[in-house]
């Protein structure tokens, strides 16, 4: 039989969260009343409704319909706040997340505007939650315009970890984005991307090429027994996202996550959330999804955690505090 456990209680990592992806439909609500934008759902009931995805990119086009309600400084400050104090109550005590400036119109609301809500935020909460910013770029747009992206970061650098890259995946290999990674690399940042969530363990393979630190996702790489390997030898991370998975239909039935099968041959795998508002589940959720899909011992609990510090992109010294 399996072992209950409030995993509210544990302490936790989430490593792999996309801010735009924490707007709940209430808030997407109220944000889009305030600023006159007007949205394919009369109501959050139908947004909720509409939050069952056939794939990644149906759940893509969603998401971004979701961050044009986001438009005032006032906004990002409410957005970052409340995905925050809801991490904290969830029992994360240390989130790393991804905002893709990209996404959002600089004749709308300039850049500088955006990052000091964002800060504003991640300094009011930092009494309650650690924290780590993570810039993000799209797979389906030009590596110009990601080598852009990082440019226009610049005033920030001092209070962003790392760069990532994510977006519709299939047909977009990591590797064409060498240019983007190589820039960020040579600017002092760890790199992680998406790869291996829909598109093949060869796209794994490539972000292994590329020298990142860290893979999100990660999953086709179970269908390769030496890309497995060298996963475990060269101790790059995976942070998974089993809810987003199930959502997403990257696994039919969370008892065919490979999670579980990954973390028993030696790989550093995490349990994350991704975009929590819009598959309805935090990081507790997560934990315990997977716990009674997969029935995990106290052992793999623990290494599970152990993991989600040892993943993390602070520096020594705080995850030792940590552990
Ligand atoms: N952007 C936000 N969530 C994503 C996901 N799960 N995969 C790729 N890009 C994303
Ligand atoms: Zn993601």
């Amino acid at each position: 039989s399996t072992q209950h456990y409030d995993f509210v209680k544990l302490p936790k990592t989430d490593l792999h969260v996309h801010l735009e992806g924490t707007l709940e439909p209430e808030m997407l609500f109220k944000f889009a009343a305030r600023n006159h934008i007007s949205l394919p759902w009369k109501n959050p009931k139908c947004l909720y409704e509409a939050c069952k995805f056939r794939d990644l990119s149906g759940f893509l086009a969603v998401y971004y319909k979701g961050c044009e309600v986001l438009v005032t400084e006032q906004d990002f400050y409410d957005l970052t706040h409340a995905y925050l104090q809801r991490a904290s109550a969830d029992g994360v005590v240390h989130t790393e997340f991804f905002f893709n400036p990209q996404i959002f119109r600089k004749e709308k609301l300039p850049l500088h505007a955006i990052m000091r809500a964002v800060f504003s935020a991640v300094h009011d909460m930092q009494e309650r939650i650690s924290c780590l910013y993570m810039g993000t770029v799209m797979r389906t747009r030009p590596v110009e315009e990601a080598l852009q992206a990082l440019d226009e970061l610049t005033p920030w650098y001092h209070q962003i970890a790392a760069f990532g890259m994510g977006g519709a995946e299939n047909g977009n290999p990591p590797s064409r984005f060498r240019p983007y990674f190589d820039a960020c690399r040579e600017r002092g940042f760890r790199i992680c991307v998406h790869a291996g969530e829909e598109g093949p363990a060869a796209y794994v393979h490539e972000a292994v090429e590329l020298n990142v630190d860290r893979i999100d996702h990660g999953n086709a790489a179970i269908h390769d027994p030496d890309l497995m390997q060298t996963l475990v030898e060269k101790r790059i991370p995976l942070t998974m996202c089993p809810i987003s998975n199930l959502r997403l239909n990257v696994v039919k039935n969370l008892s065919e996550h490979p999670l579980k099968q990954m973390l028993s041959r030696g790989l550093c795998v995490t349990i994350n959330s991704d975009d929590p508002a819009y598959f309805l589940g935090y990081a507790s959720d997560n934990w315990a999804a997977v716990h009674q899909a997969l029935n995990l011992t106290t052992n793999e609990i623990f290494q599970l955690a152990i993991n989600g510090i040892d993943a993390s992109f602070l520096p020594k010294e705080q995850k030792e505090k940590w552990r």
